[in-house]
């Protein structure tokens, strides 16, 4: 039980989202400037985001201990319910418990698609 145990706590929940290479994720017009949306890939949830004009997009899981983050369009950041954490909107940490910055996706728009590249 406790081998068991062990093994769900390495992988549950996930500390970052995996494999997947190069995945069609939505429309691009799903986006407008100022938008941040959650999508649940197989891979991850991984957070885009469009704001100064660039696409963006990070693992939508905390670096604290895991949880989910979402983008709050009103104060222009991201932000963690579980323990305040609150990024900006280049995932850098701006304050809360979490040391690290939210994990990069590289993405970008190909024939009105966006495509993410997971590594
Ligand atoms: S899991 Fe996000 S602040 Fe703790």
């Amino acid at each position: 039980m406790a081998l068991l145990l062990g093994v769900c706590a390495a992988v549950w929940p996930p500390s970052r989202v995996r494999g997947g290479g190069s995945i069609d994720v939505a429309p691009s017009e799903d986006l407008k400037e100022g938008d941040g949306v959650v999508y649940p890939l197989e891979s991850g949830p991984i957070l885009i985001m469009r704001n100064d004009g660039e696409l963006r997009a990070f693992s939508a899981i905390c670096t604290h201990l895991s949880c989910p983050v979402k983008w709050r369009k009103d104060s222009l950041d991201i932000y963690c319910a579980c323990h305040g954490a609150v990024f900006n909107a280049r995932g850098e940490k701006l304050k809360g418990p979490t040391a690290a910055p939210l994990e990069k996706i590289p993405v970008k728009e190909i024939g009105g698609r966006m495509i993410a590249q997971i590594g």
